[in-house]
């Protein structure tokens, strides 16, 4: 199946920059090497251990994104409400043709529909943009630290989303211990995953080995670093996780791309991923990762990258309490 995929990619890509370089993947089985492609949530549902994000994509690109993941492979997609794109999220999905039973759909709440009734309504109004009446996994974007009260309550309406059967597993995003702890301290549900900024210059141990502790999945947003490159208002005097020397080392060593080992990084640690593209051959380049085995020491490596800080928004910010918007950083 890889095989096709990537030629198929591969014929695309040459024929759109003018050349017809033939196609000279080999066929073979899918080598797992000891990677999960599958991972288990702390409910017993299941969840491809890589899906597609669409984080920035836009709702022109969305949906040709989504279907070209489906159709190469990806399923699962990670939206949110706050991305504007779970309509297009939708209609991908009808497009691409496959059942919808075999995709696993995660969408946010965004901090302005927290509050138990808002979440409650919020769900209503994903799952219509969805076309979905049942979404797969739900989670709470945002910790809104200062605002944690109306977190509960948001967080209290997916437990009632779950126990109505309306989504299939709960859990958040952007929280820290500190909000992790509240939650066990006033809710039901151990979250089944926590979805946070977690790349090789932010790997997180700590945070990692918390989630080990409570049976919480970590779910790595920007997994290939690119907050790391994104422009936007955090600064731009950054270096790119892609250009890392010692990255591109070892990308070199496996004849593979940098992003595709960050990739197989995190799957070889067990964290889910959800990297964005909407360009096809990147879309096909980072799920063609399942037969890379990185060596003890080159994951080490990669875990000497972490620079302890994040390079997106701190998770812990305040929210306006007006506008439920966060509050700019200084
Ligand atoms: P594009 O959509 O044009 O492919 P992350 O998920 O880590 O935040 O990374 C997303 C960013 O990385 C986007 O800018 C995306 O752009 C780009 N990207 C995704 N896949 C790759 C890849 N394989 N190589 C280089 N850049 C990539």
């Amino acid at each position: 199946m890889r095989s096709d995929i990537a030629c198929y990619h591969w014929t695309r890509y040459t024929q759109l920059r003018g050349t017809s370089a033939p196609c000279r993947i080999r066929s073979s089985a899918r080598s797992v090497a000891g990677m999960t492609t599958t991972l288990t949530l702390n409910n017993g549902v299941t969840l491809p251990a890589l899906g597609l994000g669409v984080f920035q994509s836009s709702p022109e690109e969305t949906a040709a994104a989504v279907e070209t993941a489906l159709r190469g492979g990806y399923r699962h997609i990670d939206t949110a409400a706050a991305y504007g794109n779970e309509r297009q999220v939708g209609e991908g999905l009808r497009a691409s043709g496959v059942p919808r039973e075999d995709v696993v759909i995660e969408t946010k709440i965004w901090a302005t529909d927290f509050g138990y009734d808002e979440t409650l309504h919020a769900f209503e109004k994903g799952s219509r943009k969805l076309g979905l009446e049942q979404i797969d996994i739900l989670i709470l974007h945002q910790q809104a630290w200062n605002l944690f009260d109306r977190t509960i309550g948001a967080y209290k309406a997916l437990e009632t989303l779950l126990a109505d059967g309306r989504v299939r597993a709960i859990g958040v995003s952007n929280f820290d211990e500190r909000a992790l702890n509240r939650l066990f301290d006033e809710t039901e549900v151990v979250p089944a995953l926590n979805q946070v900024e977690l790349h090789p210059y932010h790997s997180q141990p700590a945070l990692q080995a918390f989630h080990r502790d409570h049976g919480i999945l970590t779910q790595a947003w920007s997994p290939i670093g690119g907050i790391t490159f994104y422009p936007g208002p955090w600064g731009d005097e950054r270096r790119s996780v892609l250009d890392d020397p010692a990255l591109v080392e070892i990308a070199e060593a496996h004849g593979r791309s940098v992003a595709q080992i960050a990739l197989a990084w995190h799957l070889q640690q067990g964290r889910q991923v959800i990297p964005k593209s909407t360009n096809p051959g990147r879309i096909a380049e980072n799920f063609d990762v399942f037969d890379i085995a990185l060596t003890d020491a080159e994951l080490a490596t990669i875990v000497g990258l972490d620079t302890g800080s994040p390079s997106g928004p701190a998770p812990a910010r305040d929210f306006d309490e007006k506008s439920l918007f966060p509050i700019p950083e200084d």
